[in-house]
């Protein structure tokens, strides 16, 4: 993998710009400009948080819930961005309530692979790249989404992002795993959108979608991962990105 970048500053939400734009006509093609691909974001915030003891997704943290700044930055780099929500947020009609971060909503499954299958179905046919994003990373730099979607469009199939590990690992029978081989994978993910779908056509289970891309074939590139972007899965965890953020307003 290539080497890790140094953290990349966030825009604080004062600074917060309408981001590529959102999608307003009626069949959902983007803004792009000609010579863009058109991207889409499908942020999966359908989890049960069963290690935090709760939805962790709408915990609040800093003034907004933590699936808010995941949907920001999302938006700051995609023409259009599906929220998959838990499926007992639903109403009398199963459709849950609209989130004003994203263009669609839908219910979620009962697996994270699931979820995404959910969100996808939401993605216009049109959309040329897909960017899948955790709800629970809501440090994730919008240069992070920038970075993936690029080295989708210069022509890998997916690209994520990973970081190197710093603790010693162990196999629990067979002792310690030489580290220098392994990298922590993050979110967002980017997928050329035809890769994406036909890896998730024929159902599918895995922690990520690179996954199941490289499962059918595809080749994943990886990026320089963010130290910061980290998982939200205790709830010592939200302490600590708390103050992550508060460190980036002060610098
Ligand atoms: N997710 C989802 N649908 C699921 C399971 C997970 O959309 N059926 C989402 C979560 O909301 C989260 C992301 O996938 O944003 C990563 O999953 P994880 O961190 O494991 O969250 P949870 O599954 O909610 O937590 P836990 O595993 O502790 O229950
Ligand atoms: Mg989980």
């Amino acid at each position: 993998m290539q080497g890790v970048s140094p953290p990349r500053k966030r825009e604080s939400p004062a600074k917060e710009t309408a981001g590529r734009g959102r999608v307003d006509d009626a069949d959902g093609g983007g803004e792009s400009s000609r010579d863009e691909p058109s991207t889409w974001a499908i942020v999966v915030a359908a989890g049960s948080g069963s290690r935090f003891g709760g939805e962790k997704q709408f915990a609040p943290l800093r003034g907004r819930r933590v699936v808010d700044w995941s949907l920001r930055a999302a938006r700051r780099s995609c023409d259009g961005v599906v929220c998959v929500l838990p499926e007992e947020t639903g109403g009398a009609d199963g459709a849950p309530p609209a989130e004003p971060g994203a263009d669609r909503s839908v219910p979620g499954g009962a697996t994270r692979s699931a979820s995404v299958r959910a969100g996808l179905a939401a993605v216009p046919e049109s959309a040329d790249i897909v960017v899948v994003h955790d709800a629970a990373r809501p440090l994730a730099p919008a240069a992070l989404f920038a970075a993936v979607i690029r080295a989708v469009a210069d022509g890998a199939d997916g690209a994520i992002p990973a970081v190197p590990v710093h603790d010693t690992i162990r196999h629990v029978d067979d002792g310690v795993v030489d580290r220098s081989q392994l990298v922590a994978v993050q979110t967002p993910q980017a997928f050329r959108a035809e890769r994406l779908r036909a890896a998730h056509a024929h159902g599918g289970e895995a922690t990520d979608d690179a996954s199941l891309v490289e499962a059918a074939g595809g080749t994943v590139v990886v990026v320089p991962g963010h130290p910061h972007n980290l998982k939200i899965t205790d709830p010592g965890d939200l302490r600590v990105a708390a103050v992550l953020l508060d460190d980036e307003e002060e610098s």
